[in-house]
This record gives C-alpha cells, sequence and structure tokens, in this order.
C-alpha cells in the first residue's frame, strides 16, 4: 500500500488535460501535473506519488518516488515486462469496462465478413453491379478465448445473433458458468473449457475471438500448430498481439486454414508499413482501437482504486502479478 498517502499525481497519457481537469474539479486537495507519455521528465517522475498512465515513460530506467502505478488500460502488460516495476509499487488497473464496446467491434466486422461488406464497397467504387452471397451469422459457432468482461460480453452479443459460443479459460469456468451461480441459465456459452483444450477446439468454429491479455502464458498461445488445425475460420484479435503468432497468418490464410482476420492490436504497434497484412482483402485492420479509454472511466477508476488506498485498503483492481491481469 502506498504510504503516506498519495499526494502528487503525474498523469501521462494522450487525455492528460481532460482527466486532469476533472481531477482537480473531484479532488482539489491534491497536487497535479499532467503530460503526454513522451513529454514526462525525470523531474516528474522525482516529484509524483502516483502515475496514471498506459505504459512507462520511454527511457525511464526507474520510477523515481513513484509508489503507486495506475493503468488506465485494461492489459498491464507492459509494466510487467522488463524493466519490470519495482515490486514495492503497487499496481492497479482501470475498472472501465471495454467489454460492451469490443463487443460491439466483434460483431461488426463478423457482419461485415458475412455480408461481404469490403467486396460489395469495392465494386460500388467501381460501377460494378456484382451480386454476393450474403450469409446469416444465426446457426454458426464461435469460439471466444477469455470469458471475463471482454470475452463474456463478446459472447453475450454473439449468442443474441444466434451464434453458439463455446468459451475456453484459464480455469474452464466462466464467471456466469460458475457451478451453482444463479445466473447459470443465462450464460452465453454453451460450454467452457481450460485453455489446454484449445487446438482441439479450433476446427470447430467459424469465428475465433481472442479476447484475453498477455501474460507469460499467453504469448504465443495462438501459435501455427493453433491455427494449422482451424477449418477456415475467421480469427479476431482484440486482446493484444503477442497472443497470436502473427508471422503465421499469411500461411493460414492462404492455406485455407482462416478464411480471413480481424485485428485491432498486433506485435508492433504501429503496424510496421512493411507488413503483408496491410494489403491483405482478407485482413481488416483496426488501430488497437476497439476499446479505447475515455475520460470519464480513467477518472472514475483511479478515483476508485483512490477511495481504496486512502481507507488502508487494497483496491479491488490491484494486479496480481504473478497472474498478469
Ligand atoms: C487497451 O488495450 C487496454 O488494455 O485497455
Amino acid at each position: 500500500m502506498p504510504s503516506p498517502t498519495p499526494h502528487r499525481v503525474l498523469v501521462a497519457t494522450r487525455a492528460h488535460e481532460g482527466i486532469v481537469a476533472a481531477l482537480r474539479t473531484l479532488r482539489p486537495d491534491l497536487e497535479y501535473r499532467g503530460a503526454a507519455l513522451t513529454d514526462v521528465t525525470p523531474d516528474d517522475l522525482a516529484w509524483a506519488d502516483v502515475f496514471v498512465g498506459f505504459e512507462r515513460p520511454p527511457g525511464a530506467a526507474t520510477m523515481g518516488r513513484v509508489r503507486w502505478v495506475h493503468s488506465t488500460g485494461a492489459g498491464v502488460d507492459a509494466w510487467l515486462v522488463p524493466p519490470n516495476l519495482d515490486a514495492s509499487i503497487l499496481l492497479t488497473r482501470t475498472p472501465e469496462s471495454f467489454g460492451p464496446v469490443i463487443a460491439e467491434w466483434a460483431v461488426a466486422r463478423i457482419l461485415a465478413f458475412q455480408q461481404q461488406l469490403g467486396a460489395l464497397a469495392d465494386a460500388q467504387r467501381n460501377r460494378q453491379w456484382a451480386p454476393r452471397a450474403i450469409a446469416r451469422v444465426a446457426g454458426t459457432r464461435a469460439l471466444v478465448v477469455g470469458t471475463g468482461d471482454v470475452g463474456g460480453a463478446v459472447a453475450r452479443a454473439l449468442h443474441r445473433l444466434g451464434v453458439q459460443v463455446t468459451g475456453v479459460s484459464r480455469t474452464g469456468i466462466a464467471p456466469n458458468n460458475a457451478p451453482g451461480n444463479a445466473q447459470d441459465h443465462a450464460s452465453p456459452f454453451s460450454a467452457t473449457h481450460r485453455v489446454e483444450a484449445l487446438a482441439g477446439l479450433v476446427g470447430d468454429a467459424h469465428w475465433i475471438v481472442l479476447a484475453i491479455p498477455e501474460t507469460a502464458s499467453s504469448r504465443g498461445l495462438v501459435s501455427r500448430d493453433v491455427l494449422s488445425r482451424c477449418r477456415s475460420a475467421v480469427l479476431l484479435n482484440a486482446g493484444r498481439g503477442a497472443v497470436l503468432d502473427e508471422s503465421a497468418l499469411p500461411e493460414a490464410l492462404d492455406r485455407g486454414w482462416l478464411r480471413g482476420a480481424a485485428l485491432d492490436v498486433f506485435a508492433e504497434e504501429p503496424l510496421p508499413p512493411s507488413s503483408p497484412l496491410w494489403s491483405d482483402p482478407r485482413v481488416m485492420i483496426s488501430p488497437h482501437c476497439s476499446g479505447r479509454t475515455t475520460v470519464d472511466g480513467a477518472v472514475s477508476g483511479f478515483l476508485e482504486c483512490l477511495a481504496a488506498v486512502e481507507r488502508g485498503e487494497t483496491p479491488r483492481w490491484a494486479v496480481d502479478r504473478a497472474r498478469g491481469y
């Protein structure tokens, strides 16, 4: 627990002005500095008790006097790779729920594939009257990897469209599927399996949706071997690029293991101009914007964690570093 109670808050994100303005109104008793991540100075880190931001400022060898890092992103992978955040520093993540917005991102892409929106738009630009076979989403099968806030929301949205949804999670138990849970009947997952079963499940899925954080155990999970077991699936990734062997995607598409991919996250971001994915008509790219942190969400999330710290409690959103989220 940061001690004494944090007083100096450094907000280091693109949206720092809005976040600091809101915090100054809601908690005028604290001191604030705001900066874009790349503008954070060693003096800022020597001044601050709390750092609010998505990742470590570039080139910062240490976090100075910072005793608490509050991640404005749900994924905290950037803090758990070398140089790892000192174990004595509290790490919390934003409680903001990105599930609903990422579910809409996924549904938009799945409908785009079934409705052949890309090909129809191309034909329209060429003034071509070229009817395409439009397929229903209802009656298809999805495999949702990750059954937390994001995976659960994706599963509910697909279930409502008549998709049969299977879940994959670390424990094999989706939160709504927990034995004895009164909401059992409301679970959008027809079954949930442990992640070890992944390779045996992908062959049955029309849609494979990756909604997991990057951790030591998820890195490279969707390997070439797993991709080779897919049968003309569409792969959607809204988690982290490192969960997938991105270099195997062109082969997976050419060999028909995948019929398409919708990617929001990449091994290297921004995706380099040299990547073959940019020009592949089977691939839909979005630049890591499926579920962006909002100013309101960042502010209320930080204040919720701050209230716990001020009560001397560990915030509910403290990261379990061994687990990685
Ligand atoms: C975005 O990728 C996040 O981690 O919130």
